[in-house]
Formats: C-alpha cells, structure tokens, sequence
C-alpha cells in the first residue's frame, strides 16, 4: 500500500515553509521596534493561529506573555457561517494592558472584527492585530490589521494551522487543495 502523504493532496503550494519563516521573522522585527518599551501580550485565536504564535513568538526578541481564545467561525465547510462566539476566554484580564491579536488567515474578516470589538469593550492599553493571511477581496466587515503576512486571492487554502473539516493543519507549506480532496 503505498504511504499516505498529504503534501501530494496540494493542487498547488503558494507559499512554503521557508517563505512563511522570512515572512514571520520580517515581521518580528517590526513587532520587536513597536514594543520594545512595552509589555505585550499576544492573544492567539484557536485552533488556525497555532503555529503562526509558535514561530512568531520564537522569532521576537522582546519579552512576550500568551493567552488564547477559541472562537466559532465555519463549520465543517470552506463558507463563513457569519455567527460568532466564545468557546473559550481568555484567561488573563487585559486592561490596561498592550495587547497583540495573532490570527492566521482574515478571510470576510465577520469573526476578527467580533472578536476585536469585544477585546476593546475590556479597555486595554493598546490593541493590535497581525494576521499570517489576508483575503481583500473576501472582505465584509471593516478589520484593521497592523501586520499582514501575505494577501491572497478568494481561494480557500490549507496548512500551517489552516484546516478542512479539521484536517491538514499539519502541513508545513500553505496551498490550496485539489478538489478531489473535497468530499
Ligand atoms: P472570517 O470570519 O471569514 O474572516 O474567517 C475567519 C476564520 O475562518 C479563520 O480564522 C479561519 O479559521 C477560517 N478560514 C477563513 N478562510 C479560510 C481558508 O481559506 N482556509 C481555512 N480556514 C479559513
């Protein structure tokens, strides 16, 4: 039986590992100078942000805390439902606090700007949003995003976080899936 390997479900790769890692470490920097007198704390958004907030994180130099939310957005499918809510809170109080929103993709940008909208209701000190993958053209809601790693066309992609019905989260490259993979 030949082995599975899910890299070969890619119809095709936009942006590999290496690219994600320069992209990441860019942006660190810049993080690094925005904070460098300031306590920050960067507030992840589960499950898709998971590795960006491992590798970004690995890539500041400034002290950092951490905390995560979980939030609803799609369901099993590729289409945002638009409905909203909090399956987990954060567990620290950000008041008056430097906050950093990591997310992986903004796509029609309903569930961030939920979620940031609800961040401010608790005043922090700073509020800001940097995002791995941005789609402009798939945008609904208003979402002010600081840090973009890439912008992308309305494609539904995969991997580095990035999941179908739960799967291909651990795939080092970001692509979009062959369709035949949809089912
Ligand atoms: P939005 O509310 O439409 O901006 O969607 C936000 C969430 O939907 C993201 O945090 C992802 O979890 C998911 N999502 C949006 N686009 C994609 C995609 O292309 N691939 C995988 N998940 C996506």
């Amino acid at each position: 039986m030949k082995a599975i390997d899910i890299q070969n479900e890619l119809a095709k790769v936009l942006f590999t590992e290496a690219e994600i890692q320069n992209r990441l470490k860019e942006i660190a920097s810049e993080i690094d100078a925005e904070y460098a007198d300031k306590d920050v704390l960067l507030v992840g958004v589960l499950n898709g942000a998971l590795m960006v907030m491992a590798d970004l994180s690995r890539h500041l130099k400034i002290h950092c805390e951490t905390d995560w939310m979980a939030i609803s957005s799609y369901g099993a499918g590729t289409q945002s439902s638009g409905i909203v809510r909090i399956l987990k809170d954060l567990s620290t109080t950000i008041k008056d606090r430097h906050v950093l929103v990591v997310e992986d993709i903004v796509d029609t940008g309903l569930t961030l700007h939920y979620l940031l909208e609800n961040l401010r209701s608790r005043e922090p000190a700073s509020l800001n949003l940097m995002t791995l993958l941005r789609k402009p053209e798939a945008l609904q809601a208003p979402v002010d995003v600081k840090w973009v790693g890439f912008d992308i066309p309305k494609e539904f992609v995969v991997g580095y976080g990035l999941d179908y019905a739960g799967k291909y989260r651990n795939l080092r490259d970001i692509g979009v899936l062959d369709p035949k993979m949809y089912s």
